[in-house]
């Protein structure tokens, strides 16, 4: 099996605490935060229906959808009620130089 690849998305710079980032990489769609001084990574595409997070709205550790207003907690990617019935998937985040990275998992 093929290890996962850390991929430079942005200096820190960029993402000041309490805002977030949307990138693409290949065809995923992911969603850096800046949240209690850690950065966290979900998919960025609801789970409900097609809406990027991005375009949402960022309180504290809670995403909220610009689409239905579904909300989901950023650190955890667990969605928060109706109308969320699945979770988002998350992705690993580190810095280095500077640099926010995300872990993308190797292709199956
Ligand atoms: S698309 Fe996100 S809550 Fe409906």
């Amino acid at each position: 099996m093929a290890n996962a690849t850390w991929v430079k998305v942005a200096p820190i710079s960029k993402l000041p605490e309490g805002k977030m980032l949307g990138i693409e990489i290949g065809d995923l769609e992911i969603a850096v935060y800046h949240v209690d001084g850690q950065y966290y990574a979900t998919e960025n595409v609801c789970t409900h229906a097609l809406a990027l997070l991005t375009d949402g709205i960022l309180d504290g550790d809670v995403v909220e959808c610009p689409l239905h207003a579904g909300c989901f907690n950023v650190k955890t990617g667990a969605g928060m009620g109706d109308p969320i019935t699945e979770d988002l998937r998350t992705y690993r985040v580190r810095v280095e130089s500077d640099t926010i990275e995300v872990e993308i998992p190797a292709a199956s």
